[in-house]
């Protein structure tokens, strides 16, 4: 057994405190970064346009029953790096007399994505990475535990798709190119074949900041056995963890670990629920809803989360998300202390006006947000991010920002907890005040 195989066998929660972050490089493949996000949901042209609206992500390609897919009806948009693909069945009877070639999504299935959509509701079925060989990825999968969804696909010799199970309904799925020619005109060379460009210039929205998923993050029933499968069968190593205990606050309800690849560029963090604590936990909330695990949130990384933000709210009631509600002032008095050093007098209140959060680690500081679940049940929902500091410099002497940078907001729990108690002490010093004066 090797040294990574020893590893991810002795999977063991540690906590925040005892945690120590080392990087073994135990990819058991080359992972490039993610790929693109797939949504399964009833009528993909609504989804798409919402998120499209919403999130400031054009809609750029498509592969329907106008490009010749009579399968599935897929639509994608796209913000920077970041890809959001929505897909439906049509009808069985009508795809049922075409090749199974016809499909644009190969891995598709009517079968699941009924099923799929009816169990969750909208939510994601697949987490894409691109990888620098699908085939090799999909085998060093198979032959550490992953449980396979689909073999290699070939794709007009141009790409390569193969999915593993992930957890709950949703697939990580592997994708790579055959082909250097990456044309950002032609979605059959960038993305997939099959699929054909939208009109982008007239394309409304226009984009809001958002560039690239930063980290996905699954909800399971216990992280012992989910974390261990994924590590085994990926060589991912443990980026970061913590408990319910860590965070200062039994009310968090989750304990939560962090797998990166060797990059720290794909993060794939997990929760499970903590039982005994007077509330019951989100991630138990989630469970039940969900009819059992799946993505709870994808953070998207914007390169200016006030515009993003800024542009996001002016949407909120009229089509777009909506927040989680902004923390009392006093968080922001106390932001002063925790983050003045980063962030001017001017930022600190626009973090105020926006409703953004700040958390910082040993390393950098991180802006982040919560909407507010994104569908009909409180399952899924969206975090927009900005991660500051942790400028480094690759071989090539290019900028890059270290992964993971300013952490995942394990701070705020303590601190929107601790900013609540006071903003309350201050609501019952105005009322014994006021009832003096009557
Ligand atoms: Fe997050």
């Amino acid at each position: 057994m090797g040294k990574a195989d020893a590893g991810a066998a002795d999977f063991k929660l540690v906590g925040f405190k005892n945690f120590v972050r080392v990087n073994p490089r135990s990819d058991r493949f080359r992972v490039i970064r993610f790929h693109h996000v797939e949504f399964w949901c009833t009528d993909a042209t609504n989804a798409a346009r919402r998120f499209s609206w919403g999130l400031g992500m054009p809609l750029v390609a498509k592969s329907d029953l106008s490009t010749g897919n009579p399968v599935h009806a897929s639509y994608l948009c796209r913000s920077g790096d970041l890809c959001f693909l929505f897909t439906a069945p049509y009808s069985p009877c009508i795809s049922a007399s075409e090749p199974a070639s016809a499909a644009s999504i190969p891995t598709f299935s009517h079968h699941a994505c009924r099923d799929f959509a009816a169990i969750h509701g909208l939510g994601v079925r697949a987490i894409a990475v691109e990888v620098e060989d699908a085939e090799v990825a999909f085998a060093a999968s198979i032959s550490h535990g992953a449980k396979p969804m689909s073999p290699p696909v070939f794709l007009d010799g141009r790409a390569v798709v193969a999915e593993v199970h992930l957890y709950g309904d949703v697939v990580l799925r592997y994708v790579s190119y055959k082909t250097t020619n990456l044309d950002p005109s032609l979605p059959d060379l960038w993305f997939l074949p099959g699929f054909e460009p939208m009109d982008v210039s007239s394309a409304y929205p226009a984009d809001y900041g958002i560039r690239r998923l930063d980290h996905a993050v699954g909800n399971v029933h216990e992280l012992g056995p989910a974390v261990s499968y994924v590590k085994q069968f990926t060589g991912f190593h443990e980026f970061a963890e913590f408990t319910s205990e860590d965070v200062g606050t039994s009310e968090s309800g989750l304990n939560s670990v962090v797998l990166a690849n060797n990059e720290e560029t794909v993060l794939l963090p997990m929760n499970e629920p903590v039982f005994g604590t007077k509330r019951k936990s989100q991630i138990q909330t989630y469970l039940e809803h969900n009819e059992g695990p799946g993505v709870q949130h994808l953070a998207l990384m914007s390169d200016d989360i006030f515009r993003t933000l800024r542009e996001m709210r002016r949407r909120s009631s009229v089509g777009g998300f909506e927040f989680m509600p902004s923390p009392p002032p006093t968080y922001y008095r106390n932001l002063k202390d925790r983050a003045g050093d980063v962030l001017s007098h001017e930022q600190i209140k626009e973090c105020e006006e926006l409703g953004i959060l700040v958390d910082r680690d040993d390393q950098g500081t991180l802006l982040q947000i919560f909407t507010k679940p994104i569908g009909d049940r409180p399952t899924i929902f969206i975090e927009i991010i900005q991660r500051v500091g942790c400028m480094m410099k690759d071989d090539q002497g290019e900028e890059y920002q270290k992964g993971g940078c300013g952490g995942f907001g394990k701070g705020n729990f303590s601190e929107l907890f601790k900013s609540i108690e006071e903003y309350e002490k201050t609501l019952e010093a105005r009322r014994t005040v006021e009832s003096a004066q009557a």
